[in-house]
Order: C-alpha cells, then sequence, then structure tokens
C-alpha cells in the first residue's frame, strides 16, 4: 500500500517536471524483479521514455546502462531525460534484434523489453497509430521501408487475410481482407481513419472494445515485424547470455505472451527426451536457468487506475544459470 502511494507520487511529480509522454508499467515489479543485479551492463531493450531506465539507473548505481530504441523521438527525449546519468549510458538506434548481436562482448546482467508501442506513438496523430489519424504509417522507425500505407494499399487478398488471421485472431479475416481489396479500387486508402471506417464498417462490434482494435494491432504487427522481433531476441538470448542474467519481458497481448512463455519453459526444462520417449536418457540437466515468475505478474488495481494502458500488461521474468553452481 505504502508502495503504491510513493509510486502514485512519483509518477505525478515526473509527469509534471518531465512532461513524461508515457506512464511505465508495471514499474515497482520490475524494479523488484532486478534486485540482486550488480557489476555489469544493464540493457534496456525498449528504452521508449526512460520510464523504467530511469529508475534502473537510480536504484543500481553500480551498473551501466545501454539503451534501445528503433524510434529517434523517444531516442532523443530519453538522452535529454538522463543527462545526470550520462556518464553511465551509451545509446543505440535499432531495433534490438540488429544491435543486441553487437554487445556479445560485453558482461551483461540485466535485460529488460517492454514490447509494443509507446503511448506517444500511439496518441500522436502524425505516427499514424490511432483511429483517427489522417496518415496511415504505423512505423516506430520512420526510417524504415515498410508503413502500413504499402500493406493496406499493395498486400494481396491472402497476405492481408493472414495477417488479420495470425495476427490479430479476427475471426472474419477474408472478409475483411475483401472489404479493403474493394474500398482501394479507384483510389488508394490514405489514412487510418479511412481504413478505421472500412473495419467498422465490415467487422461486428464486441463490448467496448473499438472494432478496428484488433485489425489495426495486426497491420502494426507486419510493419514492425514484431513477432519476429521478440523471437530473434529470445534467440540471442538463448546462444548468448552470461551466468546469473536476468531477463525481464514485458508483453501487451496473448501473441507475444506464448512466444515468452514457451520459451522460458523450455529453457528451464532439465530433460529434452521426445515426450514420448518410456524413461530418460538426455542426463536430464539440461535447464540453463530457471523461471522466477511462476505466473505472469500483472498490474494492481492501484496502477490500473493511474494508468489504464496497464491492464493488459504481463510481466514474466527468467534468471540464467552459473553453469558451475549447476554442477
Ligand atoms: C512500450 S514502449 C517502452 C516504454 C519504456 N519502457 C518507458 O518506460 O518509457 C516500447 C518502445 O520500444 C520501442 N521498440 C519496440 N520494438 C522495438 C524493437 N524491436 N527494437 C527497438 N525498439 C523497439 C518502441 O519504439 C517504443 O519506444
Amino acid at each position: 500500500m505504502i508502495f503504491d502511494i510513493i509510486y502514485k507520487v512519483i509518477l505525478e511529480t515526473s509527469n509534471m517536471i518531465n512532461k513524461t509522454p508515457h506512464i511505465p508499467v508495471l514499474f515497482n515489479e520490475v524494479m523488484d524483479s532486478f534486485i540482486g543485479m550488480s557489476d555489469g551492463y544493464f540493457v534496456d531493450c525498449t528504452m521508449g521514455y526512460a520510464g523504467h531506465s530511469m529508475g534502473i539507473l537510480d536504484r543500481f548505481t553500480n551498473i551501466k546502462h545501454i539503451g534501445i530504441d528503433r524510434d529517434t523521438e523517444a531516442l532523443e527525449f530519453s538522452k535529454n531525460k538522463l543527462i545526470d546519468f550520462e556518464s553511465r549510458i551509451t545509446f543505440h538506434h535499432g531495433t534490438f534484434s540488429s544491435v543486441l548481436p553487437t554487445l556479445r562482448d560485453k558482461n551483461i546482467v540485466g535485460v529488460l523489453a517492454d514490447f509494443g508501442v509507446s503511448s506517444l506513438q500511439l496518441d500522436k496523430k502524425s505516427r499514424g497509430f490511432s483511429f483517427t489519424s489522417e496518415t496511415l504509417d504505423m512505423r516506430m522507425d520512420n526510417s524504415s521501408e515498410l508503413s502500413a500505407f504499402e500493406v493496406v494499399n499493395e498486400y494481396s487478398s491472402e497476405k492481408l487475410e493472414y495477417i488479420f488471421e495470425n495476427y490479430g485472431e479476427i475471426t472474419q479475416a477474408k472478409e475483411l481482407a475483401q472489404a479493403i481489396i474493394n474500398a482501394r479500387i479507384g483510389s488508394k486508402i490514405t489514412s487510418a481513419k479511412e481504413l478505421s471506417d472500412i473495419i467498422v464498417k465490415t467487422l461486428p462490434k464486441f463490448g467496448k472494445i473499438h472494432p478496428a482494435t484488433l485489425a489495426f494491432q495486426a497491420i502494426r504487427i507486419e510493419v514492425n515485424n514484431e513477432l519476429g522481433e521478440i523471437e530473434k531476441l529470445l534467440d540471442e538470448l538463448e546462444i548468448s547470455h552470461n551466468n546469473r542474467e536476468i531477463v525481464s519481458l514485458i508483453t501487451f497481448h496473448s501473441l507475444e505472451d506464448r512466444l515468452v512463455k514457451n520459451r522460458f519453459q523450455k529453457w528451464s526444462k532439465n530433460c529434452i527426451c521426445d515426450i514420448r520417449a518410456m524413461r530418460c536418457t538426455c542426463g536430464n540437466n539440461h535447464a540453463i536457468g530457471k523461471i522466477i515468475t511462476k505466473k505472469p505478474i500483472t498490474a494492481s488495481q492501484e496502477e490500473l487506475k493511474v494508468n489504464p494502458r496497464s491492464r493488459s500488461a504481463k510481466l514474466r521474468t527468467f534468471k540464467f544459470i552459473n553453469k558451475m553452481e549447476k554442477k
């Protein structure tokens, strides 16, 4: 209770001082997940507006920090915000899948990724993520080639259907793909607003959720290769983790969470024998670490009141094992 009150005060004050365009989710829980981390590098793969990074720099004073974001606007904001910690930070512009392999020689002791988009990306009309945007963009990195415009105006009906079905889990994926194909005959679809109207006319409304939510999510995932990025991050951690490295990952929907959950389970398994095997012949010592969060951590009632966007956040933490300790 007392921590919730302190958190709320910190949030309100920091928002007033820094005009933070994004409130970090599960802030206390993320900080707690790294307790015990010392002497090495901490990598914030999705630095955004440095809410989590600031907390880490503040609490873990003997840690060096590496901040990554593919969005230059976010990175510039964070550079200013963290000016007092300048001597302990390096910033990298790019995707975490491309930057992480370049850090293999560093003694990394903590990795955080808070997937998805920031509130600023969602809210700023010119970024083209919101239902009322006049543009059709949705790129987290505005120097990357593929935008929502190409996806919506150039993808085949089959490709659109695949995206809606697999990245949006939309049951009427075929109908929606066809509605978009029909709408773009004659003139291109040029704004997110226009796209949203097409979706609203095609899909039924369920409860309070905007009918275009899942279709927008699907297009955004495609534009930014969001699931591919998570897979590559997990692959990289699997190959190059340090002993004792703590990894905390925050997901926002089931497609993301499934990837993290399954990989953590794989890493924590001692036995890798075929499930049909009658008895274990693999040595039963293949786990490379342990799952710290048996169940994902979600936002408290207090946090939900302050930041409704935290409602779908799930935090999972994994700790790699020191091979010497394992013996
Ligand atoms: C939810 S926000 C992170 C907010 C941050 N934790 C904070 O406290 O301000 C996600 C950020 O990650 C960035 N991002 C998403 N996917 C990325 C990727 N594959 N590589 C690098 N940055 C990414 C986005 O541009 C966005 O700024």
